[in-house]
């Protein structure tokens, strides 16, 4: 059976390769989708990437994956720090494991970016290896699916 995944990306984040490329790199967002793509094929997901700017959009993206989606990969950008609607919209999908993640080492950095809020509803963080946080995220669900089944033999 193959798994499905969503994989959100907020604010700013289309911009990756244009913007701080001293923090995130000069690889465009769309390069580094298509290695996420790859990524995903070969650990046997489906994936759907979805990138908005707004805070609703991203909510109602959430709400979709109910019954539809087996797993969720946010980078929700800056809202990490502050949307309690975000938050209150991971929690609406409880049985959907949902990991949080950053390009950036977000404890690294300014203050502000040091508190989640949407972590303490998400099953982890991964935070601080660039492109390859987003692997490291796609290996996390395909772990966590792993010990599930095997909790279900
Ligand atoms: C980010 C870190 C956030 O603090 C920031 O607002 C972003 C990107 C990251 O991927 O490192 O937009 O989520």
């Amino acid at each position: 059976m193959s798994r499905s995944i969503l994989f959100i990306l907020g604010p700013n984040l289309n911009m990756v390769g244009q913007r701080e490329k001293n923090i995130y790199g000069a690889e465009t967002a769309e390069t580094i989708n298509e290695d996420v793509r790859r990524w995903a094929e070969e650990l046997g997901f489906e994936i759907e990437i979805f990138q908005s700017n707004g805070e609703g959009e991203i909510i109602s993206k959430i709400h979709s994956a109910l019954g539809t989606k087996d797993g969720i990969i946010i980078n929700a950008g800056a809202y990490t720090h502050y949307s309690y609607a975000i938050r209150d919209a991971i929690a609406c999908v409880p049985n959907i494991p949902t990991i949080e993640v950053h390009m950036s080492n977000v404890h690294a950095r300014d203050e502000f970016r040091h508190k989640t809020v949407i972590g303490a509803v998400c099953r982890g963080q991964i935070s601080g290896f660039g492109k390859f946080s987003y692997k490291l995220a796609l290996q996390a669900l395909s772990n966590i699916f792993e010990s599930e089944a095997a909790e279900n033999e």
